[in-house]
């Protein structure tokens, strides 16, 4: 999907926000392995990364032509500094109306309103692309993002105590929110 928009942000400086496409596949790549290593709080480790830059590069590629699907980036002063999108949950009739989100910002670039306004992006792009539904899973200890994800509507529809297995401290409670378009 294609987007494009320009948002001031608390600190009074500018981000641009559009779907990120083929050439940005490089720094696309850096962002995600940076972003991974930065907390504990991602699905995956970025030594899990299976992907290549040039592989990044194909998968914008094909999310800037979907019509249902968008990894968007968050420009500051002329660099990417986070990314965020949605996809299908899957393609069956039954769950079509379901959209999964995802997001990441580097550290630097926290607390500037940053995630709200990029999140704020990707349900324009999931309403514009028809589903019903936006959803995500978050570890019950990310502050930051649960309160972002409520201040925008997202509510909790259940909980896996053991979602996930850090590394570093062992099971993590998994969060699951939704939120009806
Ligand atoms: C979660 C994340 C996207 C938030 O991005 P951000 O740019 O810092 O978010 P914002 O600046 O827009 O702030 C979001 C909200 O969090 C609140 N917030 C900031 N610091 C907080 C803290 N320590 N505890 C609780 N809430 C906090 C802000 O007040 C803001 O709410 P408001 O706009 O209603 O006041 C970012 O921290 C990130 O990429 N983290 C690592 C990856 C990750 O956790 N992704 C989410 C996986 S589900």
């Amino acid at each position: 999907m294609k987007y494009e928009q320009t948002i001031i942000l608390n600190n009074g400086k500018e981000t641009f926000i559009r779907n990120g496409d083929e050439s940005d596949g490089n720094v696309v790549f850096e962002i995600f392995n940076r972003t991974h290593e930065e907390t504990d709080y991602q699905l995956s480790y970025s030594d899990e990364n299976s992907i290549e830059p040039e592989q990044e590069a194909q998968f914008l590629k094909e999310k800037a032509l979907s019509p249902n699907e968008t990894e968007l980036v968050a420009i500051v002063d002329g660099k990417i500094v986070g990314i965020a999108g949605i996809e299908p949950v899957g393609k069956k009739y039954k769950v079509k109306h379901r959209a999964e989100f995802g997001i990441s910002i580097l550290k630097d670039y926290w607390g500037q309103g940053l995630g709200k306004a990029l999140t704020k992006a990707c349900i324009q792009c999931a309403r514009a692309a028809g589903y019903d539904q936006l959803e995500l899973s978050v570890v019950a200890g990310n502050d930051r993002a649960l309160s972002l994800y409520r201040s925008l509507g997202f509510v909790e529809f259940g909980r896996n105590p053991r979602g996930f297995n850090s590394r570093i401290s062992g099971y993590q409670e998994v969060v699951y929110m939704l939120l009806e378009l």
